[in-house]
């Protein structure tokens, strides 16, 4: 168990930070689909959630059109995310950092220290369902890419929370 911090009532935060390349498509997603997952479970004081890019090509922007309309299907709102990019820092800060893909795992190992680095996983790690365990960049395509991307994060965010629950003994 990584170190994490403390809730107003001295009980530990987990910390989880979904990454993609530019945080407007990805990420964003998966952290509207879990934190609503969290809210749900009545664990937002002992779960926090971020998402960042491991580029810069859309820092301060809300989340892609097409991102907001998928997960708003599902009764999510994620317009009051905004993009920003990962740091060295966040390593050490979140106790989760998950990777969408292959290419931001590798960018984001390549700012990790060893002691860092083993936080640092494949978001479909989590997922029951592991037919692809990269989940593609929707942003050249269409609707039904986010359609797609949106089912793999719904079932990975499922099996993460449950990996948390049952490493962080939290029952609520
Ligand atoms: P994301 O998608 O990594 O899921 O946010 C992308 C968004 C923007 C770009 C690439 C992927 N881009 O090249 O600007």
């Amino acid at each position: 168990m990584t170190k994490s911090g403390s809730g107003k009532d001295g009980h530990p935060v987990v910390r989880v930070l979904f990454v993609c390349l530019g945080n407007i498509c990805r990420s964003p997603m998966a952290e509207g689909v879990f934190r609503h997952l969290v809210q749900q479970a009545g664990l937002e004081d002992r779960i926090r959630t971020d998402s960042a890019g491991t580029h810069a090509y859309h820092v301060g922007e809300p989340p892609d059109k097409r991102a907001c309309a998928a997960v708003r299907g599902r009764g999510i709102d994620i317009s009051d995310l905004r993009g920003r990019r990962a740091t060295p820092a966040d390593l050490a800060t979140f106790d989760y950092v998950l990777a969408m893909d292959r290419e931001n795992l590798a960018n984001l190992q390549a700012i990790a220290t060893p002691d860092v680095a083993g936080k640092i996983r494949l978001f479909m790690e989590y997922a029951s369902d592991r037919k692809m365990d990269e989940v593609p960049d929707p942003y050249f395509g269409g609707a039904a890419g986010f359609e797609q991307v949106l089912h793999m994060i719904e079932n990975a965010a499922a099996g993460l929370l449950a990996d948390i629950r049952s490493r962080y003994r939290l029952d609520t």
